[in-house]
């Protein structure tokens, strides 16, 4: 199977997004001169172009999109070619109104924005072949290819009647009998029962609460017909160049996707990642997750398909990057595995829904900030990118996650919203971030076998396989650490006996599990040596724990609220930033998991990557970092010994 090294070619991959429709054939000439400046040596090109390719049913206009390949080819510049899909034309919503998507009140979504099909429809996944298949034809033997990308961020749901129609028969393979349906979803409840698979309907808009097994299945359905309109496309393209990989840009930490499955299915894992440039440090963290997160789906170098050189237009407010925040971004997603540095989108649009979203080269033009430090960024990479293309990342620590999990603890009528699955997996990640520890991420399903320390934010819905393999690996001799509400439900979302699964509270020591207690909006519970949040439980704990904090004041009072039996932890409340992140360094310590560096500052971070070791000071104020030994700094060309200085969102790159 062709892969990103087939692309990269021993480089790191920049440039971004390239909507030349938008401009007259003049400026291309003017795009190509700035993007040879800035070293740009990848454009994705056609991701929103379905109408001018296809101005009428079955006509096709290629002049232009010829006139541009061959011109970026001439200028060295390689193209990823987008299939136009995720925004249909006008004329195709009017002639065939079925294949526009309903949302779960019945509303219909219209043409006159973007992502307007719905997944479903048999006329719309005909006509996005067609145009596929033309696409791939035509330009199969181009030497400016390089790489497809299918439709752009996957994620519309459809409750049409269509999609009723594809649900029925998903139940269908899945459950075969009408009987099997009603035992899963539990439909005893509330006079559910159906009784013809004519009677079921996808999770639309009800009086009262939802009947949460049947969202759960209607949330899987959703991911996999999504799929499936990819793999379509997927397949015509592979068809007519088998040696060129595909991918379809996922957006970060997304919800309606099962990525792990997506990822299966994909040459190149890509995805879209904006952090709120507002707060740096913050900004940072939540982009390690995603990268993080990223990586693992690659299982190796991943793409940064699109970041935003300066601001967004979709936040509240939005600021631009401040000076050097794009650079130490960019080196940072390099340092956490990406072979691939790209943004949306290279020009930035002067009419449009986003004309406030910035480009690489913004309203300013080339001698705007933002492009000249864009033409920085892409010297560096340029300079020093065949250096760390292609290496891997080294993460001694494994998040669990698992997008059925989130589906499932996702719901009404749950007893918090307040403690929900992205909240916990960003609270737990940033407490590794903090202790410098690398992480990678597994689904509960995947072989953990040699893995040092595994860490379990909340996983809501285990599997049996999946509580069988947490089981095994802490057997086998790993370490883990579970939070809170962690294998309560069952894959039919039904409540394991007990509340907790009766395997996990013997491995974790927990004899009965009593009640839940949330905690609401600033309200903490004490415990010995630091604060809960979000959460709290009342455990009745077995008499043979290796390890116990307890409840301090309150209902709880001499309850455990964090449990250790072996290697297996059980943490049943949020603490606070600091001692979660003090607690898990303890843990990582005992696992024989080190920091990546000792003594780091907090908003500096280090990670390796092959024998490079990444500093980035997140920070306005200049810090100087011990780095044990000499390195040559490949950015400056520099030799240092045992310390590197770092100026404001300053970057080193370290070779021994
Ligand atoms: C997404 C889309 C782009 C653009 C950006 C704006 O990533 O893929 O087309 O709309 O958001 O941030």
């Amino acid at each position: 199977m062709p892969s990103l090294d087939d692309t990269t070619r021993g480089r790191v991959l920049f440039g971004g997004d390239y909507n030349p429709e938008q401009w007259p054939e003049e400026t291309w000439r003017e795009d190509v001169r700035l993007m040879r400046d800035a070293r740009v040596n990848s454009v994705t090109v056609g991701v929103f172009s379905w109408a001018r390719l296809e101005p009428r049913p079955g006509v096709r206009d290629f002049g232009w999109l010829d006139r541009l390949m061959d011109l970026l080819h001439e200028h060295g510049i390689g193209v990823v070619l987008a299939t136009p899909t995720s925004a249909p034309p006008p004329w195709l919503g009017r002639l065939h109104p079925e294949t526009l998507p309903r949302d779960a009140d019945g509303r219909v979504e219209w043409w006159g924005g973007r992502q307007h099909f719905s997944h479903s429809s048999a006329v719309y996944r005909r006509y996005a072949a067609a145009i596929t298949e033309d696409l791939a034809a035509r330009y199969a033997a181009h030497p400016a290819l390089t790489m497809w990308h299918i439709n752009n961020e996957y994620c519309t749901a459809d409750h049409g009647d269509e999609a009723a129609a594809r649900f029925r028969g998903w139940l269908r393979a899945k459950y075969g009998t009408t009987d099997a349906l009603n035992t899963a979803w539990g439909t005893a409840f509330w006079s559910q029962r159906y009784d013809d698979w004519g009677e079921i309907l996808p999770a639309r808009h009800t009086h009262y609460l939802k009947n949460p097994a049947q969202v759960l299945d209607f949330r899987r359905f959703t991911s996999d017909m999504l799929l499936e309109c990819f793999t379509a496309e997927r397949d015509i393209v592979r068809r007519h160049t088998p040696h060129l990989p595909v991918t379809t840009n996922f957006m970060p930490l997304f919800f309606g996707q099962d990525a792990w499955r997506w990822a299966e299915e994909e040459d190149v894992v890509s995805v879209d990642l904006y952090p709120d440039p507002r707060d740096p440090v913050g900004g940072a963290r939540d982009g390690a997750l995603v990268q993080d997160l990223t990586r693992s789906q690659a299982r190796g170098p991943w793409m940064l398909m699109e970041q935003a050189a300066g601001a967004v237009n979709w936040r509240g407010v939005n600021h631009p990057r401040p000076r050097g925040l794009n650079r130490l971004w960019s080196w940072q997603a390099v340092a956490r595995g990406a072979d691939a540095v790209c943004y949306f989108q290279w020009r930035q649009s002067r009419q449009g829904a986003e004309k406030f979203h910035s480009g690489m080269v913004g309203h300013a033009g080339e001698r705007g900030r933002t492009f000249q430090e864009v033409r920085r960024l892409g010297a560096e990479l340029e300079r020093i990118g065949g250096e760390v293309a292609g290496r891997q990342v080294t993460a001694d620590v494994t998040v669990l996650h698992d997008w059925h999990a989130w589906w499932a603890a996702e719901q009404d009528g749950r007893l918090s919203s307040r403690a929900g699955h992205p909240n916990l997996l960003a609270a737990w990640h940033r407490a590794l971030w903090e202790a410098h520890l690398t992480a990678d991420f597994a689904h509960p399903e995947h072989d953990l076998t040699g893995r040092r320390l595994v860490v379990v934010p909340q996983l809501y819905l285990l599997t049996d396989a999946a509580i069988d393999n947490l089981r095994a690996y802490v057997e086998g001799g790993g370490t883990l650490v579970c939070g809170f509400l962690t294998g309560v439900a069952d894959e039919d979302d039904r409540v394991r006996p007990g509340g907790v699964d009766p395997r996990l509270r013997e491995l974790f020591g927990i004899r009965v599990l009593h009640e839940w207690w949330p905690l609401g909006e600033g309200e903490t519970v004490g415990c010995d040596g630091f604060r809960g949040t979000l959460w709290s439980e009342e455990i009745e704990a077995a008499d043979d724990l290796d390890e116990r904090i307890d409840y301090r004041g309150g209902e709880l009072d001499g309850l455990p609220a964090v449990l250790r039996r072996g290697r297996a932890w059980y943490v049943s409340t949020l603490p606070e930033p600091d001692a979660l992140r003090a607690l898990l360094a303890r843990i990582a310590a005992g696992a024989g998991v080190r920091p990546v560096l000792d003594g780091l500052p907090q908003g500096v971070e280090a990670v390796r990557r092959g024998e490079l070791l990444f500093v980035l000071n997140h920070g306005r104020e200049p810090v100087t970092v011990a780095v044990p030994g000499p390195h040559r700094e490949l950015l400056t060309g520099v030799a240092v010994r045992d310390e590197v200085r770092l100026e404001r969102f300053g970057v080193a790159v370290l070779r021994p």
